[in-house]
């Protein structure tokens, strides 16, 4: 599966919207990790890195972030500004995350515990391992 935008269910109701993400659904993997970025800084960047293993799905609950992926020949930028979207993102693509909105928060979650060898930090060696796959 490449990565791309999911749309999530809307509940509406005029007590006030609900949405959700569960596997299988909307999700395609099971979740082993949650976590959050907030309070960042106007002008900020986040991530700059790339996982082994790890997927990943990222929506802006809050506020809008932009999510630039690159699969080491080009780049593509989703902006993510609705908490009823959510990103994909497969193992080994270089993410960044920038342009964040004052007060957003962004939550990802993971189908894998944190490990930090699972982090490719260098972009030469992950175009390097990206094109011996
Ligand atoms: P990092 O993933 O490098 O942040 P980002 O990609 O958003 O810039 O993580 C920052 C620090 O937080 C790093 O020292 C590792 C730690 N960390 C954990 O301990 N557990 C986690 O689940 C995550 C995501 C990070």
């Amino acid at each position: 599966m490449k990565p791309q935008i999911i749309n999530l269910p809307k509940i509406l109701d005029k007590r006030g919207n609900l949405s959700f993400f569960e596997y299988p659904n909307q999700l395609p993997f099971d979740i082993a990790r949650t976590y959050w970025i907030y309070d960042v800084p106007g002008g900020e960047v986040r991530g700059s890195h790339a996982f082994k293993e790890q997927q990943e799905f990222i929506v802006a609950l809050s506020g809008s972030f932009d999510v630039v992926l690159h699969d080491g020949e080009k780049e593509e930028r989703f902006c993510l500004n609705r908490s009823y979207h959510g990103l994909y993102i497969p193992k080994m693509y270089w993410r960044t995350l920038e342009n964040f909105s004052t007060n957003s928060l962004a939550l990802i979650v993971s189908d894998k515990k944190y490990e930090k060898n699972d982090y490719i930090r260098d972009f030469e060696q992950f175009k390097n391992l990206k094109s011996a796959l």
